[in-house]
């Protein structure tokens, strides 16, 4: 008998538990029909793969069933699927990178354990702690759950999950999730979702934990909450980041979806990068299908997934908003059976021996490769198409409102960008003698597309580390990025161009006024995207003389804006005269209503205000392709949303950025007692200009009081920068905030903000700090000196 065999061989330890294991099922009675049963499995059950009728192990209702899960050519995964839908969707795998063959076992041993072995008889453990199991049960929830003699549950699957999480499985700190390497191949993708120990969720590519910097391309910008937090998924599946106290710290998803009685769900991050929600109907009918109810990152435009196609690739969204990879004409998959691979170009090109004439000019429409330009003009298309021309550097140029972005293979994080105007003009080689030139070169050509398969994960990576340099985190910070929040790097445009008609059946005939300013005047309005979506539509006044041109290039600067802290500019109307801007609306109105009204916001939540304004003028300062300076900070220029969060707004038409930063006309822009004093001297204008304005609107955040109050008797109060300043030098700044027992029994962070004011206000720009300072010094990272006392008041 084979185990009389393999007992002559047996030495060590490990072959000892091989053989518990048989003994474990050579010496029990095999219970059978268990793919029907809703009993619980007890010591000595085994599910046989070669067993149609014992192959698995239903839930009580049926709807789930943990087993053998056939993947193709004789091969079987150890998982969980939904088992009454005809696409039998796995959820989770115990095996995923090594599936078994036919012939495989598995089981509960007597001794406790729970696992399985394969056709040759190797044993792979499930559970083999140092508490027994005593039964295991499949629920109905969809989570394998394994107890002891007393009940109690020693593990479950839920704990351990794949790639996919259902309602009511909740995902613990330091618990990861794996994307699968493409849709139907089951083996550990490329993307991972971690809820950090930092309280940080964060989407980065796998392997790329700890490593500085790791490409994370989402995070919530939860760190520091006070630990620990869990994510939860709830049975109407909400999505949302829960404290140990029970607040909700941050929403992923509020897509509520229909009851669960009729309905499956889960949220599954896909072999794309993509955090998708699911819902489908409970039917069997296999006309349904798994509809995608919430997308992370919820970038509404296309791949927002850096890096997602590899080198020269470029990506699309299919009509599932799934990403796909394309390669350009006369370009080809580095590896044909993965399109995620990256591409290859098909002949030669580069300075030696170089002949324009050989070559043309292909256009791509809205295709970009954001990133990598060597060479910016100001120029028209056909010009720009000349210039990569002549240059044998160039072997691309991507085309954006009168500007020329010339560009140098390899070509990153390509994708579909449905912007105005936008194409990208490759230069391919003309006909066959390039590529015959081409396949004398085949063989280094397949040794270096070896090289880059062999290495696909790194080159990847690479492309993303590039992108990940925009985030400049704090140096020699090992861990995924704590300092800055959420951005959805790679801002990518896609903004709407609306009919002036739409725009004024969306608005009722431009009715409801939302608010008055400089440059025009703003509307609330509802478009209907199959559900009602709610923006704010601002109609410029008369555009100006240089109207036109400054339109567009803020269109596709501000257009490329994409960070939690400002409002998001969806689309635009540019119809014979008519100028209208499309912004997201914001609910909760203007930080001025916010802190100024009768109930003053938490000093939490005026911190986190704090911290979210400064982290969207940073993005503008120093994270966008050009540096963006606002000009008019201050209160009413910040939005909230639904949950608070600080948004800021207006930083539009009249407040164009400068690229060499400096002044080229003379008017004073911006807002009275916000106005930096540079602006009414013969000196240029930095970034430093909106830090002086943060710090008066700091102030306001920490006191809950207006820049200037007349209602104040004492005259040095009337200014609330002298009275903060005068409060500060005398050790009195509890006096700042009376009567708030929360911000007192913080007061260290109390001075610190206070401090940071003070520094940001101070009459000489250079004296200021940065904004990214700002921040630092605002999450305690790093001290804050003394404010000088060349305090000048800001009256
Ligand atoms: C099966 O196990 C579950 C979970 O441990 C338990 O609630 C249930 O009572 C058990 N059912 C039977 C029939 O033992
Ligand atoms: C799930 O969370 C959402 C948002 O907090 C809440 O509205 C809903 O009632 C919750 N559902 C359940 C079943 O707890
Ligand atoms: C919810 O149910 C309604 C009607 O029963 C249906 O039209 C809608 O598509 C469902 N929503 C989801 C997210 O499944």
């Amino acid at each position: 008998m084979a185990i009389v065999l393999e007992l002559t061989t047996l030495a060590t330890m490990e072959r000892l538990l091989t053989l518990f294991f048989y003994i474990s099922v050579f010496f029990l009675p095999f219970p059978d029909a268990y793919a029907q049963s809703n009993q619980n499995m007890s010591l000595g059950t085994t599910l046989l793969s070669s067993s149609p009728n014992n192959s698995y192990w239903a839930s009580p209702s049926g709807h789930f069933a943990f087993g053998f899960y056939p993947i193709g050519s004789g091969q079987f995964l150890v998982g969980i699927w939904f088992n009454k839908i005809p696409e039998k969707t796995l959820v989770w795998s115990a095996n995923r990178d090594q599936p078994v063959k036919n012939g495989s076992t598995i089981l509960l041993t007597i001794d406790g354990w729970v696992g399985f072995t394969d056709s040759q008889g190797q044993q792979n453990w499930i559970y083999n702690g140092s508490d027994r199991v005593n039964s295991g049960s499949m629920l109905d929830t969809g989570n394998l759950v394994l107890v002891s003699s007393n009940t109690s549950v020693i593990w479950q699957s839920f704990e351990y999950p794949s790639d996919t999480l259902l309602p009511g499985q909740n995902l613990a700190q330091e618990i990861t999730l794996y994307s699968n390497h493409m849709d139907g191949d089951y083996r550990t993708g490329r993307f991972t979702l971690v809820l950090q120990s930092d309280s940080n969720l964060v989407l980065y590519p796998t392997n790329r934990r700890f490593i500085f910097p790791n490409g994370a391309y989402y995070w919530t910008g939860t760190d520091g909450t006070k630990s620990p937090v869990y994510l939860v998924f709830n049975q109407t599946g909400a999505i949302y980041l829960l404290s140990s106290t029970n607040h909700i710290i941050s929403i992923i998803s509020s897509h509520l979806v229909n009851t669960t009685e009729d309905y499956y769900q889960r949220v599954t991050l896909d072999s794309d990068g993509f955090f998708r929600q699911y819902s489908r109907q409970k039917s069997p009918d296999s006309s349904l299908s798994w509809t995608v109810v919430s997308t992370t990152p919820s970038n509404k435009s296309a791949c927002g997934i850096p890096g997602v196609c590899g080198y020269n690739g470029y990506c699309v969204l299919d009509q599932d908003q799934k990403a796909k990879c394309l390669c350009p004409d006369k370009f080809s998959y580095l590896d044909p059976s993965y399109p995620f691979s990256g591409c290859k170009k098909d002949f030669i090109t580069g300075c030696e021996g170089y002949t324009p004439s050989n070559y043309s000019m292909v256009e791509l429409q809205d295709v970009d490769w954001p990133n990598g330009d060597y060479e910016m003009l100001t120029t028209d298309k056909e010009s720009c198409k000349d210039a990569c021309m002549k240059d044998c550097n160039c072997d691309l140029a991507v085309y954006r409102v009168s500007f020329c972005y010339k560009k140098r293979l390899p070509w990153l994080d390509g994708r579909q960008d449905r912007t105005i105007g936008l194409r990208a003009l490759i230069k391919v080689a003309n006909g066959n003698e390039q590529l015959k030139i081409a396949k004398q070169q085949q063989r280094s050509l397949i040794m270096v597309s070896e090289f880059l398969i062999g290495f696909s994960a790194i080159i990847f990576l690479l492309s993303l580390v590039v992108i990940a340099c925009i985030l400049k985190k704090r140096a020699g910070y090992p861990r995924v990025p704590s300092s800055v929040e959420p951005i959805e790097i790679n801002p990518i445009s896609n903004l709407i161009p609306f009919k002036y008609k739409h725009l004024f059946d969306a608005t009722n005939g431009f009715k409801d006024i939302l608010g008055r300013g400089s440059f025009g005047t703003v509307y609330k309005g509802v478009l209907d995207l199959g559900h009602q979506f709610e923006i704010a539509v601002k109609q410029l006044n008369k555009v100006v003389e240089k109207g036109e041109k400054v339109f567009r290039t803020e269109l596709s600067v501000i257009g490329q804006t994409h960070h939690k802290n400002l409002v998001q500019l969806l689309g635009f109307c540019d119809e014979s005269d008519h100028r209208l801007l499309v912004y997201e609306f914001m609910h909760n109105g203007t930080l001025a209503d916010f802190l100024f009204s009768s109930i003053r916001p938490s000093w939490g939540e005026r911190v986190e205000l704090a911290l979210g304004i400064a982290r969207g003028i940073t993005y503008l300062h120093e994270e966008c392709r050009a540096p963006i300076i606002h000009c008019d900070i201050k209160p009413q220029n910040v939005l909230l949303d639904k949950f608070n969060i600080p948004k800021i707004a207006d930083f539009g038409l009249a407040k164009l950025l400068q690229h060499d930063q400096t002044r080229t006309d003379t008017d004073i822009r911006g807002t009275r007692g916000y106005v930096a004093p540079e602006w009414f001297r013969n000196v240029s204008i930095t970034a430093k200009v909106d830090v002086y304005s943060f710090g008066i609107m700091l102030l306001e955040i920490i006191c809950c009081r207006k820049r200037m109050d007349l209602g104040q008797d004492d005259e040095r109060q009337v200014i609330l920068s002298d009275w903060v300043y005068d409060r500060f030098c005398e050790g009195k700044v509890h006096m700042l905030i009376e009567g708030e027992d929360e911000a007192l029994g913080d007061l260290e962070q109390v001075v610190r903000m206070v401090k940071v004011g003070l520094w940001c206000i101070q009459d000489d720009p250079s004296m200021r700090p940065s904004m990214k300072i700002v921040i630092l010094m605002l999450e305690g990272i790093i001290e804050v000196d003394q404010p000088p006392s060349s305090y000048v008041s800001a009256r």
